[in-house]
């Protein structure tokens, strides 16, 4: 018999669980695509005693997740811990100074650490695979670096946050405000421990930077994103957006330009026909373009135990059978080290601003428009009883830069209140 491909399996939540299961129940489905026998030597986590809902006494435990990495009889660790840094960082570099494979569901510690684990892995002779880790069950990764090499990449855009869209379709929905919403996803157990990586779109940023990375040729560079989460969505902008035929998405966005690499990741309005505007609940979306193939989209669960753990046993498949991809799709030294750029593509934006009503306030605000060079296409004040008046204002197409001017331009004025909400409104 040929000898079995012998895993490792650091982190047993919902994911590991899952694998651990998937392993058990398809041995002979995952032999057959393998061409070998994929076994479990040993297992690590944080509780040993926890019921998982799988029998786990047939493999050795390790209480150290470095040891398991570190073990004769693993030939894969499989890193499902999570976390930037700590134990998963320590056992994924001590697996590839082993010479080990890893195969890991972590976008923090690859947004953060991406460039020199590769780097690693290829000084080791070891491979480091992380399909899980970008938009769950969704085989994106495999597509970039594969079944799309041949193209250039134009731009990739995704909604690779399940929470958060999930959280924006409810509202639209059920008329939810923000914070009924995130209550809703917070009690079915959508939000993660930490719920800003959710909410203040660092997660789906984390995904984008890896994807980035693979599509453009360049080292991971998470800390040049530009970050905006949903917090500040509200019920009103999502209405005012459904009637102008739009949603409002998370919607991450990168493109190399000539000035640099764009990288965003920001609540957009996107057409509400486009197959972005009709993704609903935690589902995921990437559409990626390339220069031979055209448009690409792949959709699919963003996570969860059975997609999560799909993409964790594609990766080891592809070990199983002897495919040594390069981490981000090409050599770790080939990777460019991208000049970040602020996103300068021109695109129209919704406002929505809170004036105080008195005369000449909204003629300030328009003043402050046109002077950075702002046209307006729209605007809306709603009727009002209190001493505020609510502005909705849709601008021809604008930079990123001119609105900013404009809206601290604005705030200077002292006649609005707060912070304006301004969303693009993406062509996609
Ligand atoms: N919390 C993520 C989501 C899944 O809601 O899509 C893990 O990245």
């Amino acid at each position: 018999m040929t000898e079995p491909l012998r895993l490792g399996i650091a982190g047993l939540g919902t994911v590991g669980a899952g694998v651990v299961k998937i392993i058990r129940q398809k041995a002979a489905l995952l032999e057959a695509r393998s061409g070998r026998p994929i076994s479990i030597s040993a297992v690590s986590a944080r509780n040993r005693v926890k019921d998982r809902g799988v029998p786990l006494d047939s493999y050795a435990w390790e209480d150290d997740p470095v040891a398991l990495a570190k073990r004769d009889d693993v030939d894969v660790f499989v890193e499902l811990i999570g976390g930037s840094d700590g134990p998963a960082k320590a056992a994924t570099e001590a697996a590839l100074r082993a010479g080990k494979d890893v195969v890991t569901a972590n976008k923090a510690l690859l947004a953060h650490h991406g460039q020199a684990l590769a780097e690693a892995a290829e000084k080791a002779g070891a491979v480091l695979r992380f399909e899980a880790a970008v938009a769950g069950g969704i085989p994106v990764v495999k597509a970039l670096t594969e079944g799309l090499a041949g193209n250039d990449i134009t731009r990739v855009m995704g909604v690779m946050n399940g929470t958060c869209n999930y959280i924006l379709t409810r509202m639209e929905s059920a008329g939810l405000t923000y914070d009924q919403a995130f209550a809703e996803a917070d009690g079915l157990g959508y939000l993660e421990a930490d719920p800003n990586l959710d909410v203040g779109g660092i997660d789906a940023g984390h995904k984008l930077s890896l994807l980035a990375a693979i599509a453009f040729g360049t080292q991971v560079a998470f800390d040049a994103v530009e970050l905006e989460g949903i917090g500040r969505i509200s019920i009103e902008d999502i209405r005012q957006a459904a009637d102008m035929g739009y949603k409002v998405k998370l919607l991450g966005v990168c493109q190399m330009t000539g000035r640099g690499l764009e990288q965003r990741m920001s609540p957009c309005l996107v057409p509400a026909t486009s197959p972005l505007g009709q993704l609903e609940g935690g589902t995921n979306m990437v559409v990626i373009e390339g220069d031979q193939v055209g448009q690409v989209v792949l959709r699919g669960p963003g996570a969860g135990e059975g997609p999560t753990a799909s993409a964790v046993l594609g990766d080891v498949i592809d070990i199983a059978r002897g495919t040594r991809v390069s981490t981000f799709g090409q050599p770790a030294a080939s990777l460019e080290l991208a000049k970040p750029a602020q996103t300068a593509t021109p695109a129209p934006y919704y406002l929505r601003l809170i004036l105080l009503d008195k005369p000449g306030a909204l003629a300030k605000v328009a003043a402050a428009l046109g002077e950075a060079g702002v046209s307006i296409n729209r605007m809306r004040q709603r009727s009002h009883d209190q001493n505020t008046a609510p502005v909705l204002i849709v601008t021809h197409k604008t930079t990123r830069a001119a609105l900013d001017n404009a809206l601290a331009a604005m705030v200077g004025t002292k006649v609005v209140e707060g912070e304006p909400v301004a969303l693009r409104i993406e062509q996609v």
